[in-house]
């Protein structure tokens, strides 16, 4: 008797929180902020998430003046000043200094080989050979090469063709793709769920995260990083991490999990770029797995507090790292069926302004 009238008590109260609060609630942001900090923990995790990226970002580049995220955006905003119609004679004024401090303190202390340091490094020499004069910007010149000469970064030579800076593409080295061929690979790429119980060999992963790794980002950010389960002990386990896999679980042969860095801003506006610029590079990477002769089903991941911890767990994942979605991977089952998935209309999906 106690029991069940607990129970009414709790589905009342239910009640009123998913669905009566929600209809007073929604009408102003301060309402919204009240519902979801008394009532609701749906946007917790990502919160501190979001935090705890921010706190990592102000720290590496106020503290340790070596952020690597800060270095990359701030060369993209260089490489824009350097391809601007019409150039401007002074530009990048601004955040010069604290783009030389972090080239300074990455390269100081990065150890691998690393193609974005001449990257980096192409982009700094030409712009402080075409920026105009200014006592700031003359000051950040003479530190940077001070630093390029000790440090023996690169050739102190711009003048051959393969500099990473600002070109004109050459027509000649577009490739010959139709339209058509890529209307019916995208038509042909269907998610897969039947696959052959074969392993799926890391290089072909690794020319298909190459596909990805082209896709556009805000910035050039790329704030995502691939984990990829192809243990098959360790698969057995991550299939079972996310919600969508029920069935066919046991057929995914190698599986990704798709994961955001929110350490790349130092500012909430953009907290929702870890899942633009991962979905644009996941696209590619399901496209170029078709090319590979491989197939692949994108799985949702759900922000629900007990599978968030156990992915954590699973993955090692830092407090500022936030899974986005999963992929399961392998070669289709000739013999398994695919969804006819028939799409929306053109007319229900544009609309000229
Ligand atoms: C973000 C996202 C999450 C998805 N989650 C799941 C999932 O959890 N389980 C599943 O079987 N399919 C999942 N899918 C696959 C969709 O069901 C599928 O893309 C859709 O039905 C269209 O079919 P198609 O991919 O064959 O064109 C997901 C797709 C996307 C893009």
């Amino acid at each position: 008797m106690i029991r069940k009238s607990i129970n009414k008590i709790k589905a009342i109260k239910k009640r009123i929180i998913n669905e009566i609060l929600p209809l007073y609630c929604y009408k102003s942001n301060f309402m919204a902020s009240l519902y979801y900090f008394m009532f609701s923990e749906a946007f917790r995790r990502e919160n501190k998430a979001v935090l705890a990226g921010k706190v990592k970002h102000i720290n590496e580049s106020k503290v340790d003046k070596a952020n690597y995220f800060l270095l990359v955006r701030n060369i993209h905003r260089i490489e824009k000043g350097l391809l601007m119609r019409p150039k401007r004679s002074i530009f990048a004024k601004d955040y010069i200094v604290e783009t030389v401090d972090s080239y300074i303190g990455i390269i100081s202390k990065e150890i691998t080989v690393n193609p974005q340091i001449d990257w980096f490094t192409d982009v700094l020499d030409t712009y402080f050979k075409e920026i105009g004069k200014d006592s700031l910007i003359d000051e950040q010149k003479e530190r940077y090469f001070n630093f390029r000469s000790a440090y023996n970064v690169g050739v102190l030579d711009n003048s051959c063709e393969t500099l990473k800076i600002p070109y004109r593409r050459k027509r000649e080295l577009m490739p010959e793709i139709s339209y058509e061929d890529f209307f019916l690979l995208n038509k042909y790429r269907r998610s897969v769920r039947w696959f052959l119980e074969k392993p799926v060999p890391r290089e072909l992963i690794d020319k298909a995260i190459l596909v990805a790794n082209q896709a556009p980002s805000a910035c050039n950010r790329q704030p995502y990083e691939y984990y990829i389960i192809d243990d098959p002990e360790l698969v057995k386990k991550a299939v079972k991490l996310p919600m969508g896999t029920t069935g066919y679980s046991h057929s995914i042969q190698t599986f990704i999990v798709v994961v955001g860095n929110l350490d790349a801003y130092f500012d909430e506006r953009d907290r929702h770029i870890i899942y633009i610029d991962a979905s644009l590079a996941n696209m590619s990477l399901m496209l170029a797995l078709e090319t590979l002769g491989l197939g692949s089903v994108p799985i949702n991941w759900p922000d629900i507090e007990i599978r968030e911890r156990k992915m954590e767990k699973f993955l090692k994942l830092n407090s500022y790292q936030r899974p986005i979605m999963c992929l399961g991977v392998g070669f289709p089952d000739p013999e398994g069926m695919v969804a006819f998935s028939e799409k929306r209309d053109l007319n229900q999906i544009r609309r000229y302004i």
